[in-house]
């Protein structure tokens, strides 16, 4: 837990146009493209919800099999950036493996048909330039295998085949990190995970995607600014931070005396509290509920009642809620994620949001460039060297 902090900066302010997403105007519900979040996490897949953000409306059987057939595809890695992934130290934090994944993909494959500054052009008779759509799709398809063949390799020394035949993200993602197919609930559950993740307006990271995008550069150069924001412990990592606290409770008692003692010393408990909503997180619930079941069939189980304890000290001191965070912590811990992957997860969801947004603003040709309230000193002469001491 770490020390309060000040009030978000932009909190409030009507930063630009979306279509994509909304929070509702009074930081209660959440809808993409016009469908609430408890509709698609309970009737729709995370590929069906991925379609949906980046193209407005839930695909038809034929368009959600073409983009599934589609992501197989483009689920192995070219053999360049898998030398590049090996030589990366295992300690590294795998948000920087994708970063780093991410980045160099944009140098073997790069986008060619930039927004406004087209990098290479397609000779007449080659493929189709991959445009912004094409690189979305690319990154979404091989986000898991980046991070798993890094993770394989230093770990274990196994050069892994990123390439599965998994009908979806999150069934691909278990099987690469287990090297078999999940059950059905099991990959279920990271689905449902996944649709949580994909999407939420202006949040740090899009908004850091966008920026990049408004100068017109390069689509991979918007993601890397992504995973970026994300990483850090008051954005995605929160869901790393708060495994962190909840694992070190035996018991629901041992963490209800240690979150009390956090608040008597002022400190945030990670996963409460959220810059826009007021009550409660929409996607808790769903989370939560997904969390308990996971836990009946695990021998850490208890790791479920600390949470719910935690969820009922911070409601009863702080009146403060969980947000999607808390409880997907225990649930990735029950699919068996280990932790420094629960942020990735995230970047796996949430890259089909980034997308949309990315191309949204592309549309807008905006640049984004707000003002600052100077604090520094008043113009003064300029003291020369000799006189400085
Ligand atoms: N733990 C302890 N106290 C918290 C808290 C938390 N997680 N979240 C908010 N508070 C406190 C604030 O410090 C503030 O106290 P004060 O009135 O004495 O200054 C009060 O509760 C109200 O805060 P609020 O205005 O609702 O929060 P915020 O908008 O300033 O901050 C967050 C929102 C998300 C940055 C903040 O809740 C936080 O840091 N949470 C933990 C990190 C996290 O889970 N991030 C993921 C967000 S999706």
């Amino acid at each position: 837990m770490s020390e309060a902090k000040k009030k978000i900066a932009l909190s409030g302010v009507v930063a630009g146009e979306t279509a994509i997403c909304t929070v509702g105007k009074e930081g209660v519900g959440l809808t993409y493209r016009g469908y609430t979040i408890e509709d698609l996490a309970a009737h729709a897949t995370y590929e069906e919800t991925a379609w949906l953000v980046l193209h407005g409306e839930l695909p038809t059987r034929v368009q959600l099999d073409a983009f599934r057939e589609q992501l197989i595809a483009l689920r192995a890695l070219p053999p360049t950036l898998k030398q590049a992934l090996e030589p990366i130290p295992a300690d590294a934090h795998p948000m920087d493996v994708l970063r780093t994944g991410c980045s160099i993909l944009g140098t073997i494959e790069p986008e060619e048909s930039s927004a406004a500054a087209p990098a290479v052009k397609s000779p007449a008779g080659a493929p189709p330039a991959r445009d912004g759509l094409a690189v979305a799709l690319r990154l979404l398809a091989a986000f898991p295998g980046i991070l798993l063949y890094w993770h394989h390799f230093t770990h274990g020394r196994r050069r892994i085949e990123t390439a599965t035949n998994e009908p979806g993200v999150a069934a691909h993602f278990l099987h690469l990190l287990h090297g078999r197919s999940p059950s059905p609930e099991l990959a279920r559950a990271m689905d449902v995970s996944l649709i949580l993740y994909t999407e939420h307006e202006f949040n740090a990271s899009t908004f850091a995607c966008r920026v990049v995008a408004g100068t017109g550069s390069d689509f991979y150069s918007c993601v890397c600014a992504g995973i970026g924001a994300l990483r850090g412990p008051l954005h995605g990592g929160a869901n790393e931070a708060a495994m962190a606290v909840i694992e070190t409770y035996p018991n629901a008692d041992a963490a209800e005396a240690g979150v009390l003692e956090a608040l008597a010393k002022k400190q945030v408990v990670m996963g409460f509290g959220h810059p826009v909503y007021r009550s409660s997180d929409p996607r808790s619930d769903i989370v939560k509920s997904w969390s308990r079941k996971l836990a009946e069939h695990h021998a850490e189980a208890h790791l479920y009642s600390v949470s719910e304890r935690i969820e009922a000290v911070m409601k009863r001191e702080k009146n403060l809620f969980p947000n999607l965070d808390f409880f997907s912590a225990s649930a990735f811990h029950f699919l068996g994620v280990p932790t420094s992957m629960f942020t990735p997860i995230f970047v796996f969801a949430r890259i089909a949001g980034w997308a949309a947004h990315i191309l949204e603003q592309r549309e807008n040709r905006r640049l984004i460039r707000p003002t600052a309230e100077y604090t520094g000193p008043e113009p003064r002469a300029f003291v020369p060297r000799a006189q400085r001491g």
